[in-house]
C-alpha cells in the first residue's frame, strides 16, 4: 500500500457549482482522500426534526466520482443554536463557574445525557444513510475533543454524574479512609455530599482531584462510545477521531481502544508558539520549521493509540491564526512534515484545508487555495509530495526502543506539581529529544496494555504509579529499564508510596528527602552535570553508579535497570540513555544539530529541520 494525500473540505462554505471542478483539482494535484461534514449540523438538521441530507449526498457523490474517498465526520462538535436552546444546562462551566456560550464550538459538557444522546442518533441517522455507500472510506468522531480547553467540566450534571461514578467505583469502600479525608475534618457522610474539586479556598485532597481526573476521562470515552456504537449498528467501515496536539486532560488511549484508527493535527508552527516549553531563542530559530521533535512524538504517540493504524487528519499549508505569532512556514517544510508522517508509518497526510474562507473566524488561516480560488504556492509543494510517495511502500516502523507515556502521570503531576517546573509532558519530552538525537526509532508505550517483547530498552519517567497491569508487564519484561524521577511515587489512591522502585530495581531503595528547585537553582553532580527542577535523596542496596554534591546517589544501578534520582540537565540525560542504549545492544546513530533520522522499512529518512541546507554522508 502506499500512503497517501488528502484535505479537508468544507462544501457547505461554497456555491454547489464550484464542487466539481474543487474535486477535479484535488484529484489533478495527486490527493485521494477528502474529509468533510464534521462541523455542518445547522445545515444537516437546521430546526429539530427538520433534515436536509440531499445536499451531503451531492457532495459526496461529486467528490467520490471524482475518484475520492471520503471521511465523513460526525458534526457533534458543533451543535446549533436549538439545540443549546433546547438544553440550556449542556454548556460546559468553566473551574470558576462559568458556563461557555454558544457562538463557536465544542461548547457542550461530556456529561449531559440528552446531548450525547442527541449526538449519538445524529451519528446513527448518517450511519444510517450512508452505510454503503462506496465513496465513503471510514468515518470520524467529533473534532478535537479536549481542544479549546473542553475537556474538564463543572456543571450540575458532571456533579451529578461524579457522584454516581464515585458510588459505582466505590461501592462499600470506605471513601473517607482511601483518600485520607480525616485531613482538614474533610469527612463524608454519603457520595452526595461530594462535590466537584473547584472553587475551594485552597487546593483540594488530590485524590478528590484524580478521581475527578479520571472521571472526566472516562465521561469522554463513554461519549465517543455512544456514537461508534451508534456507527456500527448499521456500518461496518472504520472509526477515527482527530486528536490534538498536546491535549492531555483525556486517556487517549482507552478512547483508542473502541476506534479503528487513530488521526490526529498537526500544527507545527502554531505549536510551537502556543504549547511549547521551549525558550525564546529556540522559538525564534525554529519559528518557520516547527519544534524538530513534537510532530514526531505525537506521531509515535497516536500509532500506539491507534494500534498501528493512524494518519494526519489535518496537517497545517501555511500561517494559522489562533498561535500567538503566525509565521509562513520555510518553503520546502510542508514537504518535510508530511515525509516526516510517512516516515513513523502515516497511511495518509490531508492539508488544512482546501480554500480559505473569507468569512468568520478561520478568514486568516491560510489553505491550499486562497479566497479568490487561486492556488497559494505550497500547491506545488504537495505536487512534488504526491510524486514522490509514488515509490514508497507503507510499513509500520520498527522500533527497539520504548519510551513510556501515561496520561494518569500528567493528572497526578498537574495536582501536585510540587514545584512550578515541574510537567510530566516536558519531562518526558526531554527524554524522547534525547532519544532522538541519538537517531533511534522509538515507539511510544502504553505501559497498560502495549507488548514489550520488541524492546531492548524501555525508559519510564516520572510514572505517577503503577497500576497491577503494568507492574505485570514489567515483571516480565527482560530488556534494559531506565527509570526517570518520581517513578511510581504514590499509589492509585494519591498515597505516598515508600516503596517507589524497589521491585523494579530489585534492592530496597527508600527516600530521606525530596525537593524541588527554582530556575537557575541547580544540584551538581559529582563527575559533571546537575540535576534541575527536581531533586531525590535516596538511600539504597543498590550500585552507586553517579553521586551528586549533596553526597546522595543520583544514578542508581542494579543489573539492567537504572534509576535517575532527579532532573538532568540534557547533556547529562544524554550521557545516561545512550550508555544504556550501548549496553542494551541497540545501535545509535548520533545526529548533527536538529537534523532527524527515522527509518521505516527498506527507507531510511533523514529530515533537515536547521534553517539551513545539510550534507548528509551516506
Ligand atoms: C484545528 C481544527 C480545525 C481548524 C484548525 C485551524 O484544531 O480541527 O477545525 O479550526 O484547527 O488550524
Amino acid at each position: 500500500m502506499t500512503p497517501r494525500l488528502g484535505v479537508c473540505y468544507y462544501p457547505e462554505h461554497w456555491p454547489e457549482d464550484m464542487w466539481a471542478e474543487d474535486a477535479r483539482e484535488m484529484v489533478e494535484m495527486g490527493l485521494s482522500l477528502v474529509r468533510i461534514g464534521e462541523f455542518a449540523w445547522s445545515r444537516l438538521e437546521p430546526r429539530e426534526g427538520e433534515f436536509h441530507f440531499e445536499w451531503l449526498d451531492r457532495a459526496i457523490n461529486t467528490l467520490g466520482s471524482a475518484g475520492l474517498k471520503v471521511v465523513l465526520g460526525t458534526p457533534s462538535a458543533t451543535p446549533p443554536k436549538w439545540i443549546v436552546d433546547k438544553f440550556p444546562d449542556m454548556l460546559a462551566v468553566d473551574k470558576e463557574g462559568r458556563p461557555r456560550k454558544f457562538g463557536s464550538r465544542r461548547h457542550y459538557c461530556f456529561s449531559h445525557q440528552g446531548y450525547r444522546e442527541f449526538a449519538a442518533q445524529m451519528a446513527s441517522r448518517l450511519a444510517e444513510r450512508y452505510a454503503d455507500n462506496d465513496h465513503i472510506e471510514f468515518w470520524q468522531t467529533d473534532n478535537e475533543y479536549g481542544c479549546h480547553d473542553t475537556t474538564l467540566s463543572y456543571s450540575d450534571n458532571a456533579r451529578k454524574a461524579f457522584r454516581h461514578w464515585l458510588k459505582e467505583r466505590y461501592g462499600n469502600k470506605p471513601l473517607n479512609e482511601t483518600w485520607g479525608n480525616v485531613f482538614w475534618s474533610m469527612d463524608y457522610e454519603t457520595f452526595d455530599d461530594v462535590d466537584l474539586p473547584n472553587l475551594t479556598v485552597t487546593e483540594p485532597n488530590p485524590a478528590h482531584s484524580m478521581d475527578f481526573r479520571r472521571f472526566t476521562s472516562e465521561q469522554v470515552r463513554n461519549w465517543d462510545l455512544a456514537q461508534v456504537e451508534a456507527i456500527r449498528k448499521h456500518c461496518s467501515k472504520p472509526i477515527s477521531h482527530n486528536y490534538m496536539g498536546r491535549i492531555t486532560e483525556f486517556d487517549h488511549f482507552r478512547l483508542g481502544d473502541h476506534l479503528d484508527i487513530a488521526t490526529w493535527d498537526s500544527y507545527p508552527l502554531g505549536f510551537l508558539e502556543d504549547r511549547s516549553d521551549r525558550d525564546e531563542e529556540f522559538k525564534h530559530t525554529f519559528s518557520r520549521m516547527g519544534d524538530p521533535d513534537f510532530q514526531a512524538f505525537h506521531h509515535d504517540l497516536y500509532r500506539t493509540v491507534g494500534k498501528g493504524r493512524w494518519g494526519v487528519m489535518e496537517q497545517q499549508p501555511g500561517p494559522v491564526n489562533w498561535a500567538p505569532y503566525n509565521p509562513a512556514p520555510k518553503p520546502g517544510m510542508v514537504r518535510v512534515w508530511s515525509h516526516e508522517a510517512f516516515a513513523h508509518g502515516a497511511e495518509f497526510v490531508c492539508y488544512f484545508r482546501w480554500r480559505q474562507p473569507s468569512f468568520a473566524q478561520e478568514q486568516m488561516h491560510t489553505a491550499l487555495k486562497r479566497p479568490d480560488n487561486t492556488p497559494y504556492p505550497v500547491c506545488d509543494e504537495i505536487r512534488h509530495v504526491a510524486t514522490e510517495i509514488r515509490n514508497l511502500t507503507h510499513a509500520r516502523p520498527k522500533a527497539e526502543i520504548g519510551l513510556v507515556f501515561d496520561y494518569r502521570s500528567q493528572w497526578a503531576w498537574e495536582i501536585q506539581p510540587q514545584g512550578q517546573g515541574f510537567d510530566y509532558f516536558k519531562l518526558v519530552f526531554e527524554y524522547y529529544g534525547a532519544l532522538r538525537q541519538l537517531g533511534v526509532n522509538i515507539d511510544i508505550v502504553d505501559l497498560e496494555k502495549s507488548g514489550l517483547s520488541d524492546y531492548k530498552a524501555l525508559i519510564i519517567p516520572g510514572l505517577f504509579a503503577f497500576s497491577d497491569a503494568m507492574k505485570e508487564q514489567l515483571d516480565n519484561f527482560k530488556g534494559h529499564l531506565i527509570l526517570g524521577p518520581r517513578t511510581n511515587s504514590k499509589d492509585e489512591n494519591f498515597k505516598t508510596n515508600l516503596t517507589s522502585v524497589s521491585a523494579q530495581l530489585g534492592k530496597p531503595i527508600s527516600l530521606d528527602m525530596v525537593e524541588s528547585l527554582r530556575p537557575g537553582t541547580v544540584v551538581e553532580l559529582v563527575n559533571g552535570g546537575h540535576f534541575k527542577i527536581w531533586n531525590e535523596c535516596h538511600k539504597t542496596e543498590a550500585q552507586t553508579e553517579e553521586l551528586k554534591a549533596d553526597g546522595y546517589p543520583a544514578v542508581i544501578r542494579n543489573g539492567k535497570c537504572v534509576y535517575m534520582a532527579g532532573w538532568p540537565n540534557s547533556e547529562k540525560l544524554l550521557e545516561v540513555i545512550e550508555t544504556e542504549l550501548t549496553k542494551a545492544g541497540c545501535k545509535t546513530y548520533k545526529q548533527p544539530g536538529y537534523n532527524r533520522r527515522q527509518s521505516i522499512g527498506m527507507h531510511e529518512f533523514q529530515l533537515n529541520y536547521e534553517a539551513q541546507s545539510a550534507v548528509i554522508k551516506g
